[in-house]
């Protein structure tokens, strides 16, 4: 369990001031200067040693991606950060926006300074309209304290930083997604190579990172990099934000350390599986992408990166959706099909025709209306949509249904059994 001491977030929920007064009073801003004036080569080391991996999704390593920033650059250089939050059953970013957006501002200072970049671009999603007024605020008395702008915190480093609302669309979070969205087009995702470091926003070097990342960059640099590395285990350190909806007592979000296991997560914060845990069916561990665990899984694995591969499902973006026994299960995954088939931005034929074609499989499937080998099919051309498209939105399309199959397949079978008795059965009578 996290110490108290060891949080990073601490006005989480809104309890105190998010104003610059309250976030200076929580220890934010504090000796930004001097550790600007340590270096780029020194943030980028710490934020190596620390372990940091991206809380977007993919878990890349931060200070690895740092690194990838041409170290000397005759064009300008970005730091793009992705506040575009749609992946279901996620709202860890919303709450820093709202109750924490200094973290984020200090972090963005400073993860440019470490990168070499002079400007930052906050994209942020178009329905949290709130969140962007008070996100502007905290921006606009930033600039106005000195902190950010000319000579950032009397550092000698020149930074600015804009905010940009999205319109709406799962796929402008998407890192290319939100390049293209942000220049003014179509968010649909770039080809890769060349990856954004080299050719990124206005074809300058670039790196996207999410809200949360650079949330939690100035606590490491001021606190050290063996603090954070010290909280969870090797390859994945340091603290989470989960969001914990569903089926649990008490719904929240809340920062614990990473590694802590989906039980205890679930018992402690979530207030236990509602009916208890004997009446748990399974739990989507990282936000409606990734594959769903059935209870014997939920057991034991770790909330990390490396603990839910191992058990063929992702951390993601950490948003644990939980399922009693009262879930249809197939019509839940169904229903994720057809946010899939919805949000896919059309530019990839496996995913805008397959995605579709998966959704109408998948109804089916809910009422029974199938045949066994479809269920085989399904599989199939879930595996040739996989990892056929210019970005990963068809993979997490077709993640939730191949885990659906691997766990639940029995399920799926008795209801078309049931469907063709229920039809021999009308056949029958008539
Ligand atoms: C369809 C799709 C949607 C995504 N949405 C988000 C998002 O809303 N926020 C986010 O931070 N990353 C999102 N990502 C991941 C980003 O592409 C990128 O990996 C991430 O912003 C990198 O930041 P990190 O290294 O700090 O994790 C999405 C990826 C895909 C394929």
């Amino acid at each position: 369990m996290l110490a108290d001491k060891d949080r990073i977030f601490t006005n989480l929920y809104g309890r105190d001031d998010w104003r610059l007064a309250g976030a200076q009073r929580r220890g934010d801003w504090d000796g930004t200067k001097e550790l600007i004036l340590k270096g780029r080569d020194w943030i980028v080391e710490q934020i190596k040693e620390s372990g940091l991996r991206g809380r977007g999704g993919a878990g890349f390593p931060t200070g690895l991606k740092w690194s990838f920033m041409p170290k000397e650059s005759d064009r300008p250089t970005y730091l793009c950060v992705n506040a575009d939050e749609s992946e279901p059953g996620t709202c860890k970013d919303r709450d820093i926006l709202r109750n924490d957006p200094h973290k984020l501002i200090e972090g963005c200072l400073l993860a440019s300074a470490g990168m070499g970049v002079h400007t930052c671009y906050i994209y942020i999603r178009g329905e949290f309209y709130n969140e962007a007024k008070r996100l502007q605020a905290a921006i606009d008395e930033s600039y106005d304290a000195g902190l950010i702008g000319e000579d950032a915190c009397g550092s000698g480093w020149d930074f600015e930083l804009y905010l940009h609302r999205g319109a709406g669309a799962y796929i402008c979070g998407e890192e290319t997604g939100l390049l293209e969205s942000l220049e003014g087009r179509k968010g649909q995702p770039r080809l890769k190579p060349p990856f954004p470091a080299q050719v990124g926003l206005y074809g300058c070097p670039t790196t996207v990172n999410n809200v949360e990342t650079i949330a939690v960059v100035p606590t490491i640099l001021r606190r050290g990099a063996a603090w954070f590395a010290a909280i969870g285990r090797p390859r994945n350190t340091g603290t989470k934000i989960y969001c914990l909806s569903g089926h649990v007592n008490t719904p929240c979000n809340v920062e614990e350390a990473m590694s802590i296991s989906l039980r205890e997560l679930i018992e402690r914060h979530g207030g236990g599986v509602r009916g208890g845990w004997d009446n748990l069916l399974g739990v989507i561990p990282g936000g409606s992408s990734v594959p769903v665990i059935p209870k014997s899984i939920c057991e034991t694995v770790l909330m990390d990166f490396d603990s839910l591969v191992a058990v063929q499902s992702g951390l993601g973006t950490a948003a644990v959706i939980v399922m009693d026994k009262s879930t249809d299960i197939v019509k839940a995954i169904a229903r994720l099909s057809k946010f899939y088939k919805h949000e896919s931005c059309g530019q990839c034929t496996p995913c805008r025709e397959g995605a579709g074609w998966v959704w109408r499989v998948m109804e089916r499937m809910v009422e029974g209306n199938a045949s066994v080998a479809e269920i085989d099919m399904l599989l199939d051309v879930s595996h040739e949509i996989e990892g056929h498209t210019i970005c990963a939105l068809a993979d997490g399309a077709m993640w939730p249904v191949q885990g659906l199959i691997r766990h639940f397949r029995p399920e799926m079978e008795k209801r078309i059994a049931e469907y063709r008795q229920a039809a021999a059965r009308q056949r029958q009578a008539a």
